[in-house]
């Protein structure tokens, strides 16, 4: 691996267990991953900075030489909310800067404050009688300049979004003094997304994806079937035994060899070792056609579906 390399693939963070959530962090520092994804959202941002604060302070490594991310949830993109969200996220974190920090939905929700409930997830009130997800009309490009106020101030390095689709990310250039560093999207060999990866190309915004590895995430959830999986393809099970490399292996490769940087999520000490082990190897041109040519445009994690199936709130971000 090349000093560029390491940041190719980050460790996603999402779903990470609290109770095992520094344990798995230090391990993964110390077994190499020096890009962490994180988010308000994933409720587990204390025991990633009780993570990272114990490989620094062992001399793993600097925080000079970790990329952090984290994400500003929906009920923050109010202008006066951002700089408190992003406080929040560090000091829980254990942090004085963030190397990105990125919208986390194109969808903004009434403020909830800390005291009232932290993360505030999707619901406004899951007390109520009736609990609702509400949305509130904030519009992006205010949320975007106080993104910017962050960066100015120093508390970022870099801003960016995530789940943004190809008209809201021409919008947000059009008006944007700081430009996105980052666009985060999910892509999997199901859901290729290539317009949509090229068009940041040509804005030269790195594209971080989310679920590099299909459905694997969306089981547990009952937001996919087995049956969904990529990892049993014969075009994956063949470039697997040609290269000796295991199917996760070589999908994750297709992912950085088509140049986007990966974030797959494991709690498993050994699947964290094998995620970041895949730059002793390459796919042929041909093994990649394949593995692209698999894409049916199915997306596990969509908003239009999971909001409308768990709170009873049609709001599509995606046609
Ligand atoms: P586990 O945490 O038990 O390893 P993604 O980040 O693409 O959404 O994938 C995460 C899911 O894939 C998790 O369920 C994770 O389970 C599983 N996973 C992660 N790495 C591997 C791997 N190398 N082989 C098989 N499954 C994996």
């Amino acid at each position: 691996m090349n000093n560029k390399d390491i940041y190719k693939v980050g460790l996603g963070l999402w779903k990470l267990p609290k109770d095992e959530c520094a344990e798995i962090v230090y391990n993964a520092i110390k077994i190499g991953y020096r890009h962490l994804d994180s988010a308000c959202d994933y409720g587990n941002e204390v025991e990633v900075g009780q993570g990272i604060a114990r490989a620094i302070t062992e001399g793993v490594c600097t925080r000079e030489d970790l990329r952090i991310t984290s994400k500003l949830w929906n009920t923050y993109h109010a202008p006066e909310h951002v700089p408190l969200a992003l406080g929040k996220t560090l000091a829980d974190l254990g942090l004085t800067y963030l190397d990105s920090y990125l919208i986390h939905f194109p969808i903004a929700q009434p403020y909830v404050s800390f005291e009232t409930r932290y993360p505030p997830e999707w619901i406004f009130d899951p007390e109520s009688e009736t609990p609702e997800m509400l949305t509130a009309a904030v519009p992006l490009h205010q949320t975007w300049q106080a993104m910017e106020s962050l960066v100015d101030k120093g508390l970022v390095k870099n801003i960016g979004v995530c789940n943004y689709n190809s008209g809201l990310l021409n919008d947000l250039m059009s008006y944007a003094k700081i430009k996105p560093a980052q666009l985060q999207i999910e892509s999997h060999p199901y859901l290729t997304q290539e317009r949509l990866i090229k068009l940041a190309g040509h804005y030269d915004i790195d594209v971080t994806t989310f679920s590099p590895l299909g459905a694997l995430s969306y089981l547990e959830l009952d937001m996919a079937n087995k049956t969904d999986s990529v990892l049993t393809q014969p075009v994956v099970l063949a470039a697997a035994e040609r290269l000796n490399k295991t199917p996760a292996q070589i999908v994750l490769r297709w992912g950085v060899q088509r140049g986007c940087t990966i974030i797959p999520k494991s709690s498993n000490l050994t699947r964290l070792q094998e995620n970041i082990s895949i730059f002793d190897f390459e796919l042929s041109a041909a093994e990649m056609a394949d593995i692209s040519s698999l894409n049916i445009n199915k997306r596990f994690n969509d908003p239009g579906d999971f909001c409308e199936a768990a709170f009873n709130k049609f709001y599509p971000i995606y046609d």
